[in-house]
């Protein structure tokens, strides 16, 4: 009797068998995971395509570039609060379009649980505000999506945005990083570059049951491949904390969900307004230069803080404009 060996094998449990402290050869993958060597150069190769942060050593084999934590639904269950626990159903993708687009096509069934998290180690088509494009390279970073319903109507729902910004704020100093803003209305900055964003879409009625699919992209490590596609100045963590503070994307994503869950049920209840103090003491543009683009229009001024509704308010002379959307971007101080 003899054995055949499989062909193919599961990208994580490749990923897994993988070590930052040592190179592993291709033949010691192949016996570890019975599979051919072949099989374990070509899934290699599949991997770094998506990001995957593997160095192949000449002669020694394989290593990772950074040590790895892959994302496990258990370890986030597990770092949750029981009643939190209770409320939540998470899903983990190793790889999907995007955490959003899938909460957003779950969103018409009627779910077990009051709250859904899509997680993935990797998007390919990853959506930023306005159209764009989010990079989301495998195996370092965080692509979080949260579905929360609503009764009262999208109408209700002005601050939503803000109240997530402020909610990512919150867990990621539960995780120890600290010197961290909000550019309006919910880019998490550090150090002046982008560390974190923000996508919120509702769907539904605007008077009646309606839901938000608030989106998360956390830049843990960004490879210099991918510094490279995005269009504005990043930063990920690793740059931030020392290499060993770089919080455990589990931890992380567990903290996002109860400082999410614990603040949507304050803003259904209180709105905007009890999160304005809040807001208040991270917003990075108060008091600074401001250009916005807002309706094919741009305007200079003074950023002077936001409203209780949540727009932006904007000082041009003696006239205090207020912004539900447009685009601000920093003018550098002349
Ligand atoms: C921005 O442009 O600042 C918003 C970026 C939001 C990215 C996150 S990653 C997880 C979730 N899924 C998506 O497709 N987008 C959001």
């Amino acid at each position: 009797m003899h054995y055949h060996r499989a062909m193919s094998i599961s990208p994580r449990d490749l990923l897994a068998a993988l070590s930052a402290d040592r190179a592993v050869s291709g033949s010691e993958l192949a016996r570890t995971l019975g599979v051919t060597r072949a099989a374990v150069w070509k899934q290699i190769e599949q991997l770094r395509e998506i990001g995957a942060p593997i160095a192949a050593a000449a002669g020694s084999g394989y290593r990772l570039v950074w040590p790895l934590e892959l994302l496990d639904a258990a370890r986030i269950a597990a770092a949750l609060d029981a009643p939190t626990r209770a409320r939540v159903g998470i899903d983990l993708h190793w790889q999907i379009d995007s955490t959003n687009a899938e909460l957003q096509r779950g969103a018409a069934r009627a779910g077990a649980r009051p709250l859904r998290v899509c997680v993935a180690e990797t998007q390919t088509a990853g959506r930023g505000r306005r159209g764009r494009i989010w990079q989301s390279p495998l195996g370092g970073n965080l692509y979080f999506s949260l579905l929360r319903r609503f009764e009262q109507g999208m109408g209700a729902l002005a601050g939503l945005s803000l109240v997530a910004g402020v909610a990512v704020i919150a867990a990621l100093e539960d995780c120890g990083v600290s010197e961290i803003g909000l550019k309006w209305p919910n880019d998490v900055l550090a150090r002046d570059r982008k560390l974190a964003g923000i996508l919120v879409e509702l769907g539904g009625e605007f008077l009646g049951p309606c839901h938000a699919v608030i989106g998360i992209g956390i830049n843990l490590r960004l490879p210099e491949s991918t510094r490279a596609r995005i269009d504005q100045p990043a930063i990920d963590l690793a740059t931030l904390t020392a290499a060993d503070a770089l919080p455990s994307r589990n931890l992380l994503a567990a903290r996002l969900i109860a400082r999410l869950a614990a603040a949507l049920d304050r803003f259904e209840s209180l709105g905007f307004e009890a999160f304005r103090e809040d807001y208040a003491r991270h917003d990075l543009l108060d008091g600074r230069a401001v250009r916005i683009a807002a309706g094919g229009l741009a305007h200079e001024g003074i950023a002077a803080g936001v409203d209780a509704r949540g727009a932006l308010l904007v000082r041009h002379g003696r006239k205090l404009a207020h912004y539900d959307s447009a685009e601000v971007s920093v003018r550098a101080a002349d």
